[in-house]
């Protein structure tokens, strides 16, 4: 088995074999693909700027709805920025230590203003347009991601800044009609890091219509083969002082202690407060 076929690669991302008939020869940008993952050491070597500029090119390649654009990008190489944000969020060294963080924004503003230029009326405050601007960002978002693993850099996204949306908008100036979607640390990674272990296909990926069936014994399954490959320690395991400790904790234990703990109730709050009705 090359390390470059379909099958070496697969079994990375699902930890199980992939079926004979479906191997092949993976291109070098697909297998880019199927290989990332986020990883939370980073060099602080500054980045480049023809490689930075690069990097918010291919951003703002992704597609965008209707030609839109609704979508802003800040980047952050000022240390003493970084440093107010990582200190509020407390767990995060790499938005610091490492190249340069950028924060991606939904940006209904722009095309305001550009309507007043106009002259044409912008009827589209509605909780569409808020989701068409978190779409846009975050896609510009992915296609950074991808460009800088392809450029050798690793990349992780930074949701938690959303636990101080207010103080971020202040400290960023961002204007009304414009909100965080997610940070990204961006540097020259330290080690390779690992490949994080998905769902099986057959859960997510649903021919001609929507079908669950099966899905309780199928996330058994991904739980048991994610615990032998990599157990999640009790000082990862979520909320251990409601639900304890666990010698295992599967993911779909994991992942339903986080749901069951409100995150961010204020955030709607937040957003209408920026200027969107979302009605
Ligand atoms: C929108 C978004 C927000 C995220 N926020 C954080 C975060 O605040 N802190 C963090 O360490 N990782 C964050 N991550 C990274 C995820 O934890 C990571 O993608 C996931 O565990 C899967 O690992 P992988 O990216 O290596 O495949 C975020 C990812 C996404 C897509």
């Amino acid at each position: 088995m090359s390390e470059q076929s379909f099958a070496a690669l697969y079994a990375a991302r699902f930890g199980e074999p992939l079926s004979e008939a479906l191997d092949g020869p993976v291109e070098q940008g697909v297998a880019n693909i199927l290989r990332r993952r986020t990883v939370r050491q980073l060099e602080s070597t500054p980045i480049a700027a023809p490689l930075m500029s690069q990097l918010l090119a291919c951003a703002q390649s992704a597609p965008t709805k209707s030609d839109l654009q609704q979508y802003s990008i800040v980047v952050i190489e000022n240390s003493t920025t970084r440093a107010t944000i990582a200190e509020w969020i407390g767990t995060m060294a790499f938005i610091v230590e490492s190249g340069a963080f950028l924060v991606f924004c939904g940006d209904i503003r722009r095309n305001r203003k550009l309507a007043e230029v106009h002259g044409h009326p912008h009827v589209n405050d509605n909780l569409d347009s808020f989701f068409n601007a978190t779409v846009d960002g975050a896609l510009a978002m992915q296609s950074f991601i991808l460009a800088a693993a392809a450029a050798g850099l690793a990349t992780v996204p930074v949701s938690y800044i959303r636990n101080y949306a207010a103080r971020v908008a202040d400290l960023l100036k961002l204007p009304q009609g414009v909100f965080p979607i997610a940070g990204l640390a961006l540097g020259y990674p330290k080690w390779q890091g690992k490949v994080s272990m998905r769902l099986p296909p057959q859960v997510v990926v649903h021919r001609e219509c929507y079908d669950d069936t099966g899905l309780q014994a199928a996330v058994q399954a991904y739980g048991d083969r994610r615990h032998a490959r990599e157990p999640i320690v009790p000082a990862k395991q979520r909320h251990t002082q409601r639900y304890g400790a666990l010698d295992k904790c599967v993911w779909s234990e994991q992942v339903t202690r986080q749901l069951s703990v409100p995150e961010r109730p204020d955030f709607r709050a937040f957003i209408k407060a920026q200027g969107f009705s979302l009605k």
